[in-house]
Order: C-alpha cells, then sequence, then structure tokens
C-alpha cells in the first residue's frame, strides 16, 4: 500500500492574495528534502496556496507526516515574516502541532491504497473557492456518461461508483451509489456549500471496494476558527485509467468554466479558470478562481512526472468562455447573484447597516 497525501496551507501572498512567493517554495523543498519517512514529494502552489504533494507508507492521518507538513509551513511562515509577505501564516491557526494537522487551517486530500501496475494520478489545487467547488467535475467524472464514455462503453466501469458525502455542518456523512442513487446524490451535492463530495470509491469489481479512488479536501476554515480567517481553498487527488475515468475523461469537466463560490473577500460567484502552473495566479477582482492540475505516474510510491495538465491549448476556449463569465458577472458589482447570498458571505457590513439604520425603519401597513 502507498499514501499519497496533498497538505495545503496559505502561510503569505505576493503581493496582497495573489500568489506564493518562489523563496517558500524552495524553503518547502530543502525541508522535505531531508525527511526520511517520504518516498517523494513535490512542491508546487495554485494562487497564494503552498501545496505539498508527498507519497510515504505511514497511511492517512499519520502523526509522523502531518508534522513534517507542518514543520515545512511553520519554516515557509518564518520566511514570509521577514518577507512581509501578505497574511503571512494567515492559515497556521494554532501555536502548536498536536499529532493531527486537521482542523489547525491547512487543507489536506490524502488516500492509501494499492498501487496498480500502471498508476496514473491526477492532483488538482483550486484557489479562491471552496471545497464544494469540486462537487460538480467529481460527479461529472465519475457518473456523468454525457462526461465519461467509460461509463456506458467499458464493461470495466458499467457498474458505476460509490460516493462518499460529507454534510460539512453537521458533520455527518452518508455513502451514495451511482447510477442507482443519481437523483438523490444531485439534490444533495447542487447544495455545494454544505454537501461535498470527500470521497469516491469503485463498486465491486478488479479494483478492492475499500480504496478511494478520488479524494477532496473538506476543511472549512470558518468553522475552524469560527470566525473568518482566509478562503478554504480545496485541492483533490484522483486516480485514472484501467476501469476509472481515463485521464481525458479526468480532466474534460475543467472544458466549461462552472460558476463556483468564492473570488473577492469569499464573497462571489464566478467561473473557475483551468490554468497552467504558470498563470496559477490571482488579479482581476483577486481572481477569477482557479483551478491546476499536475498528473503523474506512481511507480513504487515515486512521483514520476508533474506534467502541467492545463498547460495545453485544449483548454484555451475554456479560458476565453472564462475571461467572458467574469466580465459579465462583474457587471452586477454589489448584486446577487454574483455577490453570494447573505449566510455565505464571509465579509459582511450588513449588521452594522441595520444597527444604524434601526430607528429609521418603519413598518409598511
Ligand atoms: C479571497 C481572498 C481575497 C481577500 C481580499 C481582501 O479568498 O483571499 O479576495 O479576501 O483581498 O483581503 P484583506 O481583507 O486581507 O485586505
Ligand atoms: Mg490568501
Ligand atoms: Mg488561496
Amino acid at each position: 500500500m502507498i499514501t499519497v497525501s496533498v497538505i495545503k496551507a496559505d502561510v503569505g501572498g505576493v503581493p496582497g492574495h495573489s500568489r506564493v512567493h518562489p523563496e517558500l517554495e524552495e524553503i518547502a523543498r530543502n525541508n522535505l528534502k531531508k525527511e526520511k519517512d517520504l518516498i517523494d514529494f513535490y512542491v508546487t502552489h495554485c494562487g497564494d496556496d503552498l501545496e505539498l504533494i508527498m507519497t510515504h507508507k505511514e497511511g492517512v492521518d499519520s502523526e509522523k507526516i502531518h508534522g513534517i507538513a507542518w514543520d515545512t509551513f511553520e519554516k515557509a511562515t518564518k520566511k514570509a515574516k521577514e518577507l512581509k509577505l501578505y497574511g503571512a501564516g494567515q492559515d497556521l491557526l494554532s501555536d502548536a502541532f498536536s499529532g493531527n494537522i486537521r482542523g489547525l487551517g491547512p487543507g489536506i486530500a490524502e488516500m492509501e491504497f494499492t498501487e496498480r501496475k500502471g498508476e496514473p494520478l491526477v492532483v488538482f489545487m483550486m484557489d479562491k473557492t471552496e471545497p464544494g467547488a469540486f462537487n460538480l467535475p467529481v460527479y461529472r467524472m465519475f457518473a456523468d456518461p454525457f462526461c465519461t464514455a467509460g461509463l456506458v462503453i467499458d464493461p470495466n466501469m458499467h457498474n458505476g461508483f460509490r460516493f462518499e458525502v460529507w454534510d460539512i455542518k453537521e458533520h455527518k456523512r452518508v455513502f451514495m451509489n451511482t447510477p442507482e442513487e443519481m437523483y438523490d446524490l444531485l439534490a444533495l451535492i447542487g447544495a455545494k456549500s454544505r454537501y461535498v463530495i470527500k470521497r469516491v470509491y469503485p463498486k465491486k469489481g478488479k479494483l478492492p471496494e475499500n480504496e478511494p479512488v478520488a479524494v477532496i479536501s473538506t476543511e472549512k476554515l470558518y468553522q475552524i476558527a469560527g470566525e473568518y480567517v482566509g478562503k478554504d481553498d480545496p485541492c483533490g487527488i484522483v486516480r485514472a485509467q484501467s476501469g476509472l475515468p481515463a485521464l481525458g475523461e479526468v480532466l474534460e469537466p475543467f472544458a466549461i468554466p462552472f460558476l463556483v463560490s468564492g473570488w473577492m473577500r469569499g464573497s462571489h460567484n464566478g467561473p473557475l479558470m483551468p490554468v497552467s502552473l504558470k498563470d496559477a495566479k490571482c488579479t482581476r477582482f483577486d481572481g477569477p478562481p482557479r483551478v491546476a492540475a499536475l498528473g503523474f505516474q506512481i511507480a513504487n510510491g515515486k512521483l514520476v512526472g508533474g506534467i502541467d495538465l492545463f498547460d495545453d491549448p485544449a483548454f484555451d476556449i475554456a479560458r476565453r468562455k472564462a475571461q467572458e463569465i467574469a466580465d459579465y458577472m462583474r457587471r452586477h458589482g454589489p448584486f446577487e447573484p454574483h455577490r453570494l447570498p447573505l449566510e455565505e458571505m464571509e465579509y459582511t457590513t450588513l449588521p452594522k447597516v441595520l444597527e444604524k439604520l434601526k430607528d429609521r425603519f418603519e413598518v409598511v401597513k
């Protein structure tokens, strides 16, 4: 068994919330290099999020691995403070690590599985949006026959998949099968700020039923800290091919820049733009929200590749459309549905405005 852990945190941006400083990535590389417990690692960024991709044999929720990530973020934070990067250390919500990084601020997607003869795997990283942004594309990869041809024509996929969905407000989860429960599943995950896909499993067939084939980070920073401390920009891992969606079926959902919540001040809807790593920085209105994808073959735990999958003219139309949608949405200014509904905004002045006006409100008869 092999474990892939993607752990990410925003420990400071340059300038503002736009991207990670290259020196922080260098510090992370140097720190991970000396860790004997890692088989391999890859350090990168998406916007202002520092992303650590690590492989090892320690399983998920390992104190050792989480400790390594925490130590790396602390060292990067030290540098971020020296350089006075914006929001230095913002995602490290605690001063002390006590065994598990969950609940301390960083986002985590990790899974343990038996490495196949050929093991293609994609790491997705999103900035300026929330975990629910993965609902639509992951649903389409594993359950939409108009996206994934294999669901219809590959005998190894024809049975469908099993989804683990979390209610992130009530802290509960439910397992649902597709295609049988497709409509029920959609009834939940269409409400993407509340119900999020956490993992996908294969059904009975060639692959072990208890080993995930996709996993998404679902940390909600505002629930951890009880107040707004930054956007919970998510990451995810998806395995591909041989009875799973092909690489191209995994990427296909991103050919449409669907709308996600986040963007400016975590309080706006906007298109998710697929970008190469060189464009993984947020600019216009602190966005638009972006997704980058790195592809690997896993070889005895080694991360072979690191292929920048959206660095491809095949996604140019999606990018152009994202810019058009960004323009269109921006024209709405402070109006919904560009601005999020009241209960989902991360910044609000409404209580103060209401307080100021309270004596001027008259009853309408
Ligand atoms: C969104 C984000 C940014 C900030 C915005 C204001 O996730 O990180 O859009 O919310 O730049 O930031 P402050 O309040 O730090 O000036
Ligand atoms: Mg930030
Ligand atoms: Mg971010």
